[in-house]
């Protein structure tokens, strides 16, 4: 019998809503903003997933057993420490492990200490130092802001100029504001990328069916990057053998790293790895669950989620067992179109029936009245399972084609680059 709030408000945490009302000994679940949709399947609070005082007022006022912190903010504010603190166990990292997504130059220098595969860099706190240093540099090259910049901070140079431009960005204009004060500037790798969620328990690390997202905003993966368009799982690239490589070269010495360095990581560990010629090697880390990767991940999930999380927070996740369905999954993201710049909102959502094998999650809409109306960028995601790729994909599109709204956008080609293979 547990009371459950979930932090956070879009579609990754309606998939966590929905995948945590199926747990056996979840009677309540609660969320923290929350929206408009997710409303259908739980009870929203509202107010801001960043104010940590604020939301663990609102888990000792609603007495809730077990809270699980989704986004990447509150965790960097460390609402897990205090939340703990304040008797309440969680699910996700505190506040120093969630650095490995937090301060990029803390998790390249963790890989760099401990041996595990990412591309060469440099790190720099001062623009001089930073723009001398491209003067010799060869491009493609990477520059990347040290803190979090809502998913903007990283720039893939083609040209030094570019590079140069972006160094002065970071940290001459400050765009992201202190999240600038460091800047990293990486050699450019080449290769597939492959997204793999893994749940963690400080010690051992049991990793999910892996993803394919799709960031850009255009077919053909054209556009400005986006908070992710869509996403395919299992990712046929990460073949079993991969994962084996990987478990030995990455995810367990990522582990031990963390352990070693006196901040164990419990929760949601992502990988997001690129499959070089050298071999798989790490983009980054997050330290979380990723969007819209939890939309196909979850569907796939096979067990009890709440029995799992627990696992992870008291350190016996040898004591649960982790499934995943045999199929594949596809979710679309329906956005509001000029996404993820200027866009209109206030128009009424019409969703697709929910049925066998569709798993709906809204992101960006609010309740008006009984309807709901577009309120963000990205709206909603619509995800299919099958026992193909190919069936998922063609399911999701049906699903896509049949929800409505004003200024409806999607990208056309959600699982096509997996479907080549
Ligand atoms: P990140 O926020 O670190 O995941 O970076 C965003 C995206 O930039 C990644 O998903 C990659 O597509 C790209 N990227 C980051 N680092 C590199 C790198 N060293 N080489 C090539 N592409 C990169
Ligand atoms: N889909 C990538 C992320 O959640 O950051």
């Amino acid at each position: 019998m547990s009371k459950i709030l979930v932090i956070g408000g879009g579609g990754r945490e309606h998939a966590i809503v929905k995948t945590l009302k199926k747990s056996k000994d979840v009677t309540e679940l609660l969320c923290l903003p929350g929206n408009g949709g997710i409303a259908k399947d739980a009870r929203c609070l509202g107010g801001s997933a960043k104010d940590i005082p604020a939301l663990v007022e609102a888990a000792k006022r609603e007495a809730v057993d077990y809270c699980v912190v989704a986004p990447d903010d509150p965790l960097a504010l460390g609402a897990v420490d205090a939340l703990t603190e304040a008797g309440i166990p969680c699910f996700g990292p505190t506040k120093a492990a969630a650095r490995i997504e937090s301060s990029k130059v803390f998790s390249k220098q963790l890989m760099k200490k401990y041996g595990i595969p990412t591309a060469p860099f440099e790190v720099f706190d001062s623009e001089a130092a930073a723009l001398a240093y491209l003067d010799s540099a060869a491009a493609p090259i990477v520059v990347k802001a040290d803190g979090l910049a809502l998913g903007k901070g990283v720039t893939v140079a083609a040209t030094i100029e570019e590079a140069k431009a972006a160094v002065h960005a970071i940290m001459g204009e400050r765009i992201f504001g202190e999240s600038g004060a460091r800047i990293l500037i990486e050699q450019c790798l080449e290769g597939p990328e492959v997204s793999v969620l893994a749940f963690a328990d400080g010690e051992r690390v049991l990793p999910m069916v892996s993803a394919m997202d799709h960031k850009r905003a255009l077919d053909d993966d054209q556009g400005p990057n986006t908070g992710g368009m869509g996403a395919v799982a299992p990712n046929p690239l990460f073949t079993k053998e991969l994962l084996e490589t990987c478990r030995k070269t990455i995810f367990e010495p990522t582990m031990a790293a963390m352990k070693a360095e006196g901040c164990p990581f419990k929760g949601c560990l992502y990988f997001g790895l690129m499959l070089t010629k050298e071999g798989p090697q790490v983009i980054e880390y997050n330290c979380r669950f990723g969007d819209p990767e939890t939309q196909v991940v979850l569907p796939l999930f096979d067990g009890d989620l709440y029995a799992v999380m627990r696992a992870c927070t008291e350190g016996r996740l040898d004591s649960v067992e982790v499934k995943f369905k045999d199929a594949h999954a596809c979710c679309v993201v329906l956005a509001s179109d000029g996404y993820p710049g200027k866009y209109e909102t206030g128009y009424r959502i019409t969703l697709p029936a929910e049925s066998e094998g569709r798993f709906i999650t809204v992101a960006g809409a609010r309740a008006e009245g009984q309807e709901l109306a577009t309120a963000g960028g990205r709206v909603l995601g619509v995800t299919a399972v099958a026992p193909t790729l190919k069936e998922a994909v063609e399911a999701a599109y049906q699903a896509a084609d049949e929800a409505d709204f004003n200024n409806k956008y999607c990208r056309r080609d959600i699982g096509a680059r997996a479907l080549r293979g």
